[in-house]
């Protein structure tokens, strides 16, 4: 029998009072569910602060926030305090990111099709560094300078051909990628000499990402080992890793610290003798053990001899990852989170599909009724931000909870809302 939720899985300041009741940043999660209605996103901002401020400490202050793991305005200001820049990958996030106040030199463009409309924003913006992705960007590029808008700085996005060890939809360093200009193939190199004598752009510095949610940091290796005769030809000053460290979603899953990937990228790159200053961009690392997602059991079905199922309030639409990436979750009950969980169900959503599975196999504790909180932690990353309105299910809002107090960061979605577009 599964006992109750281990507490590393739950955010930093999440405490477990007497009687099973779990609060987060000195809230009651049950107290908070009555409040503002579930689905609900909360959101440690301890624990986010803490996790800038341990990859500040481990990179020596050269961290870029990739917001694609989770953005709102109140998330991009605080990241900013913390002193990291951001990573902003369409000229939606460059949006967010600047009417949040963080100044333009601050982000870091992506993109593998920058439009002309987000390259001009940004370039006027004066945004800090454009990594450069294809020979069309930079012909865009070099337009829009000549025409008038700022010299950027840019970064070349190179792809050293290595296979992360980690799901196939996140792979991005491999040979057959959309991203970036190929090592193997002479891409990177041609694409260095162009921009090197480019005067409409200056170059300064090298950019590989190999993917997400890895958690053997020997693929980091040997992408560096891949990498490093390039990067020691181009001579330039920086080296971007990017991000893709992994994060525990379930029991008996372990990640790296910060400092022990620092480390071993540091100790690669010196080992190569690539002099060039190290930065990385973490995005589910800073911010997905932050937050629990909170739900409310509407149906519970017991088919014999086949499995229990417990809907719930939200479902794929507030975290599509299980769908999209066979992605495990744990699941515990806010109001008992002290007790054994002896119940084996799959947690599902609301959506007229059989493939809305939340939690395939949850352990859940006796009390699982209806009308009863479950809540599935390590939700931070990528579940709000690629939640979707399917089934005309309205958006959780998301709250970032600390000493007690709860802030609406992000409201929830009306039927209204579901109405705005239409003409
Ligand atoms: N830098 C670049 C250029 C990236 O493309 C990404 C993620 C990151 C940094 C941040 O990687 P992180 O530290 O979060 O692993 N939706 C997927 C993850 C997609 C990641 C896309 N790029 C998921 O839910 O697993």
């Amino acid at each position: 029998m599964a006992g109750p939720l281990p507490r590393h899985l739950l955010p930093l300041t999440a405490r477990v009072a007497d009687d099973g009741r779990v609060s987060v940043g000195g809230c009651d999660i049950v107290d908070l569910a009555r409040e503002h209605g579930t689905p609900l996103f909360v959101y440690d901002e301890v624990h986010l602060r803490e996790r800038c401020r341990e990859a500040v400490a481990a990179f020596a202050g050269n961290v870029t926030y990739a917001s694609k793991a989770f953005l709102c305005r109140a998330m991009a200001a605080l990241v900013h305090e913390e002193g990291l820049g951001i990573d902003v990958s369409t000229g939606g996030e460059l949006h967010v990111a600047l009417a949040a106040g963080v100044p333009a030199h601050r982000l870091v463009l992506h993109g593998n099709n920058k439009s002309v409309a987000e390259l001009r924003t940004a370039l006027d913006a004066g945004v800090g560094r454009l990594v450069v992705d294809s020979e069309h960007e930079l012909d865009r590029i070099e337009t829009l300078v000549a025409a008038g808008s700022p010299r950027p700085r840019v970064l070349l996005r190179v792809t050293p051909g290595v296979e992360a060890h980690t799901h196939e939809y996140v792979m991005t360093g491999q040979d057959d990628t959309k991203f970036g200009f190929g090592l193997a193939s002479g891409a990177a190199e041609s694409a260095l000499r162009r921009a090197a004598a480019s005067p409409h752009v200056e170059l300064v510095g090298i950019h590989a990402h190999i993917g997400s949610n890895i958690f053997l940091l020997s693929g980091f290796e040997r992408a560096i080992e891949r990498l490093a005769p390039f990067v020691r030809t181009a001579g330039l000053p920086e080296l971007s890793l990017g991000g893709g460290l992994g994060v525990a979603y379930i029991e008996g899953e372990e990640t790296p610290s910060f400092a022990e990937w620092a480390g071993v990228l540091s100790q690669a790159l010196r080992s190569e003798g690539v002099e060039a200053e190290l930065h990385v961009e973490p995005g589910r690392s800073i911010a997905a053990a932050a937050a629990i997602t909170v739900y409310t059991v509407g149906t519970v079905k017991d088919l014999p001899g086949i499995r229990t199922y417990v809907s719930v309030d939200g479902g794929m639409s507030d975290n599509p990852r299980p769908v999209l990436y066979d992605s495990g979750y744990e699941a515990f009950m806010p109001a008992y989170a002290d007790r054994d969980r002896p119940v084996l169900a799959t947690i599902v959503g609301k959506h007229c599909e059989s493939g809305d599975v939340l939690v395939r196999d949850a352990h859940l504790p006796a009390a699982l009724a209806v009308g009863e909180l479950v809540a599935t932690p390590v939700t931070g990353a990528y579940g709000h931000s690629m939640a979707s309105n399917y089934n005309k299910v309205p958006r959780p809002p998301v709250l970032f909870v600390r000493d007690g107090e709860a802030r609406v960061v992000v409201r929830r979605e009306t039927l209204d809302d579901l109405l705005r577009l239409d003409t």
